[in-house]
């Protein structure tokens, strides 16, 4: 019990809350950019300042160097200087005002600009949720890329421009934050990359005292007994003093012992628990493990025999007068669920235009928090978004236009268009485009043989995880269209992709094994529910974690209801 005190205080020391209310910046790229400005002026009045005191010292300097002649020359004979009466006077002067003003220069504060600047931009800092979210979105990446931490921390990564390393501390640091989520997984790993640094030469003030102190208990926390002693006996070799390493050696050398004597009755037993909680484990992650698998390019699910039969072919959109002449590069992306790809569908100047009309207006996108019916962020949804209107710009209505042209499907029900950016880690965890199929609504299919769009059926945005995990429904800044003006589901989603990216933000499809890679300039679209008005599992996608570089997309959600005719219902539910 009282070897368990220790580790509580050790744990007690270290802990220090933090709330996740106001995690903004890391969110997205967008507004970074404005921070990497806000230090460049920083920079600018710091040099200022810099200036402003050499010249200050080098006044001073000018003054002590004078002076030292004078007083050179005047000390060697005192009387014969004073013998002339223009030394007699400069004297008088030098002394009643000349070093008064000396003291007032050497007492000028010439940090004034600077400090002012600071204090003003100082508003607008990244405070520390901040940072922990930055720091939550490197473990991220380290985990689904798969990145052992000292590629991680050498920065060598794929495809980077600007090629950037993490010092011990930084990687402390990183260990630090992993600890307070209890996360001991990744502080062992930080602390460990911590140390290594240190052991290899690395000029730092990171303690490898305390570092070992982090390490040691990350690692009994995960069970290995025999490593967390060694290391505390690294501390010791360091700190013999250090009371709590001393406690712990002792409770460890107990643990052990009792270990030991335990070991020797019931060995077989405990085999057997371990085997069935890695088994219950893996069994509990299937869909992480695709969904991370599909971001890295693995596990990709698609037979020679079938991509045979993908195609890609020039379309005018069933004869649609605006495409006749001037058809479009359309490529199958997947089969089933089908994924077509349009090539070369938005312009640069188009996506800029875009870009700037959301950038003002990007927010962390949220979710419903389903037990408190609250609008949270999450960290399965780690994006800012915007919604555009089509009155506000002829691009945007253009786009539409072009949306509606190319899918056959009724806009005008449609949702606004949604703009995406994703910074680095940016993600959005395997979800549905489409709410809760109402079963009253199939019914309502058979009897009167019509589209499943009745009056009933009202996507359920709002009640979370119906069916899965991470339902996408219940979106803060999404129009409440869907339960108000009754347009029905979300029948397809138009996906365009703004950019390209560097490494990662692929769109994968966890259930059936695809993955999608963001093309600067291309669209993919996918019906989300079959022309019953049955939600399409096979749909469930999600947004890889941005690892290199930065996401923007766009994308159109396209409604039941104005499609009754474009696309007609089947009467088989499933098909
Ligand atoms: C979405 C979505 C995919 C992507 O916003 O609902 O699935 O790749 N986005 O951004
Ligand atoms: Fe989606």
């Amino acid at each position: 019990m009282a070897s368990n005190k220790m580790w509580y205080t050790v744990a007690l020391g270290f802990l220090l809350p933090f709330s996740y209310a106001h995690t903004d910046f890391f969110t997205s790229i967008g507004h970074m950019t404005d921070l990497i400005n806000t230090e460049k002026d920083l920079v600018i009045s710091l040099k200022d300042y810099i200036k402003a005191e050499e010249s200050k010292l080098e006044q001073i300097k000018k003054w002590a160097e004078k002076l030292d002649k004078l007083t050179d020359t005047a000390t060697k004979d005192p009387e014969g200087f004073l013998g002339h009466p223009v030394n007699a006077f400069k004297l008088m002067k030098r002394l009643n005002t000349e070093w008064g003003e000396l003291e007032s220069l050497v007492l000028k504060d010439m940090s004034d600009g600077f400090i002012s600047n600071m204090t003003i931009q100082r508003q607008f800092f990244p405070n520390d949720e901040d940072q922990t979210g930055a720091a939550k979105a490197l473990l991220r990446l380290q985990d689904t890329y798969n990145l052992d931490t000292d590629t991680l921390s050498r920065g060598n990564l794929p495809g980077v421009k600007h090629k950037s390393f993490l010092t011990a501390e930084d990687c402390f640091e990183l260990g630090k934050i992993a600890y307070t989520e209890a996360d001991y997984y990744h502080t062992e790993l930080w602390m460990e990359q911590a140390l290594k640094q240190l052991d290899e030469g690395e000029v730092s003030s990171a303690d490898k005292v305390y570092i070992l102190d982090y390490l040691s208990y990350a690692v009994y926390q995960q069970g290995d007994l025999s490593k967390a002693m060694m290391l505390t006996k690294r501390l010791l070799e360091l700190d013999p003093e250090h009371q709590r390493a001393n406690g712990n050696m002792k409770y460890f050398e107990y643990i052990m012992a009792k270990e030991k004597e335990a070991n020797k009755s019931s060995t077989d037993a405990e085999d057997q628990t371990e085997k069935e909680t890695e088994v219950k484990k893996k069994d509990y992650l299937p869909e992480r493990r695709k969904y991370e698998m599909l971001c890295r390019g693995e596990g990709l699910k698609m037979t020679p025999r079938r991509q045979k039969r993908l195609f890609c072919r020039y379309y005018d959109g069933n004869r649609n007068p605006r495409y006749i002449l001037g058809p479009v590069k359309q490529e199958d992306e997947w089969d089933k669920p089908r994924i077509v790809r349009f090539l070369d569908i938005i312009s640069d100047e188009e996506i800029e235009t875009v870009k700037e009309l959301a950038k003002p207006r990007l927010s962390r996108a949220t979710v419903h928090d389903p037990e408190t019916g609250k609008l949270t962020t999450a960290h399965y949804r780690v994006s800012k978004s915007a919604w555009l209107s089509g009155y506000e710009s002829p691009v945007v209505s253009r786009i539409n236009t072009r949306i509606q042209d190319l899918t056959g499907l009724d806009v005008s029900t449609a949702e606004e268009l949604q703009v995406a950016n994703y910074g680095v880690g940016g993600q959005y965890e395997p979800h549905f485009d489409f709410g809760r199929v109402s079963p009253v609504s199939c019914l309502h299919l058979f009897l009167l043989h019509k589209r499943c769009v009745s009056l009933f059926q009202v996507a359920n945005y709002g009640v979370g995880g119906q069916y899965e995990p991470h339902f996408d429904f219940a979106r803060a800044n999404e129009p409440d269209a869907f339960k108000e003006l009754g347009t029905g589901n979300r029948i397809a989603t138009w996906l365009f992709y703004m950019s390209d990216v560097s490494a990662g933000g692929a769109t994968v499809f966890p259930e059936v094994g695809a993955s999608v890679w963001p093309k600067k300039g291309t669209a993919v679209f996918w019906y989300n529910l079959f022309p019953s008005g049955e939600g399409d599992y096979s749909t469930r996608h999600a947004a890889c974690p941005v690892l290199v570089g930065n996401k923007w997309v766009s994308n159109k959600w396209l409604h039941e209801r104005g499609q009754e005719f474009r696309r007609p219902c089947t009467l088989s539910e499933l098909e």
